[in-house]
Parts: C-alpha cells; sequence; structure tokens
C-alpha cells in the first residue's frame, strides 16, 4: 500500500478523490463506503455533526450530491448558515479526506430523479418520518408508515418489494449540492509520518496545492 500522495500532487484534486472513492465503493471493505460526516453550524457557531451518503460526485463542478429531510436540524443550519464541512474516511487504506463548502438545494427535478430511484419502503418513510423530532415507539412510526401507504394507496405487493409504486417525493425532501471551496487529502504512514495535501477552489479554478506536514 503506498504511504505517499503523488509526486508531484495532480492540479485538480478530485481526479484523485474520484479514485479513492471509487476505489472504496468497489472494495466494500465497510458496509457504507459512500458514508461522509457532515458538519454544520447554527448562524451563531453552534456545530453539529452526522453521517450522511454521498449521492453522486460531479467533478468538473466540484460539487457532492447527498439527501435528507428539508425540516430537520441538519437543513435548518444549511438554510440559515449553507457554509458546511464534509469528510470521508476509508480506515481500511488509511486515507481521509476533508471538504469546505457551500451548501444550495438541488432543483425540484433532481431530487424527484434520485427519489423516484428509492425503494418503496424508503420512498414512504420519507413521508412519514419527521425526522428527528421525538416520537413514543418505534411501532407508532411504523403505524405512521402505515398510514402513509393508506393514503398514498400504496397495494400490499408493493410493500413486501414485489412491485414499484406511484409514490410522489414529499416537498419536505430532496437533495443539496455540496460545492468544494478547499478540499484536503490525507493518506496514513508508518511513525505518523502521514502525507496531506491541500487546495482551494474560486472562480471555478483550483489554487496550486500545498503540501501539510502531518
Ligand atoms: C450510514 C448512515 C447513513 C446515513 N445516511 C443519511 C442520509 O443520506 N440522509 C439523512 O438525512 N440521514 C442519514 N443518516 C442519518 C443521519 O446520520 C442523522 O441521524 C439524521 O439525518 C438526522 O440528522 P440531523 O438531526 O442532524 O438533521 C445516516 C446515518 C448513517 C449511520
Amino acid at each position: 500500500m503506498p504511504d505517499a500522495l503523488p509526486d508531484p500532487l495532480p492540479a485538480d484534486p478530485m481526479s484523485l478523490f474520484v479514485s479513492w472513492f471509487d476505489e472504496a465503493c468497489l472494495e466494500k471493505a465497510s458496509p457504507n463506503p459512500h458514508a461522509m460526516t457532515l458538519c454544520t453550524a447554527t448562524p451563531d457557531g453552534v456545530p453539529n455533526g452526522r453521517i450522511v451518503l454521498c449521492k453522486g460526485i460531479d467533478a468538473a463542478a466540484a460539487r457532492i450530491r447527498f439527501f435528507t429531510n428539508y425540516t430537520s436540524p441538519k437543513a435548518r443550519d444549511l438554510e440559515s448558515n449553507p457554509r458546511a464541512a464534509l469528510v470521508f474516511h476509508w480506515d481500511h487504506v488509511q486515507r481521509q479526506v476533508r471538504m469546505q463548502g457551500t451548501v444550495a438545494r438541488l432543483t425540484a427535478a433532481e431530487s424527484d430523479e434520485y427519489f423516484n430511484s428509492r425503494p418503496v419502503l424508503s420512498r414512504l418513510g420519507a413521508w412519514a418520518s419527521d425526522q428527528s423530532r421525538p416520537i413514543e415507539s418505534h411501532e407508532a412510526l411504523m403505524e405512521k408508515v402505515a398510514a402513509a401507504a393508506a393514503k398514498l394507496e400504496v397495494p400490499a405487493a408493493a410493500l413486501l418489494g414485489e412491485e414499484d409504486a406511484n409514490i410522489p417525493r414529499p416537498v419536505h425532501w430532496g437533495g443539496y449540492g455540496f460545492t468544494i471551496t478547499r478540499m484536503e487529502v490525507w493518506i496514513g504512514a508508518e511513525g505518523r509520518l502521514h502525507d496531506r495535501a491541500a487546495w482551494t477552489r474560486s472562480g471555478g479554478g483550483w489554487s496550486e496545492p500545498t503540501r501539510l506536514q502531518p
């Protein structure tokens, strides 16, 4: 396993990131290699972090897509403070990628397209769950799912995964695009003499890379 970044460093870090991401997804050393920690903060600077799934990378635009509930705490943070950070960690190959960026909602058409690709139960869950709000029991959540299925007239066979169903995207659920303004890659090395490099991005172009001490 290489314990250093390429030398010279690439002018555009997206190619390196995408190759690491694709490799991790192919190897599937953990169940969710496309998981990333999303860090947000309220306008007055109270931070919060949680895992979400990376659901698309546009290398040319340096943009990463993820999907969530637009009324959740993370969305409330992002709607009032659209600056965020992402962290990918692939422990088995000693790789980390950190990103800072700005976030904006995807178009309704982009959100619809992804929503329609989700399994029936996931689409129903988006209707049934008031994400991060309290609920008295898991059973109560399942009742909300059943109520959503009845309201949307989802056939029993679709609930069993035997056929598809027409379930529209609820307006409170959709995607965000995270546009990278800074990327840092990290690769682990012997004796904790890790190799790191960072790039910043503005006006559609990347800065010269900077190699960083561990
Ligand atoms: C592996 C994994 C993947 C997850 N993927 C998502 C996701 O893509 N979107 C999402 O809203 N929550 C996802 N979650 C749940 C979030 O971590 C979090 O619990 C939820 O979104 C509520 O966050 P909030 O209260 O900060 O808004 C995932 C959790 C795990 C452990």
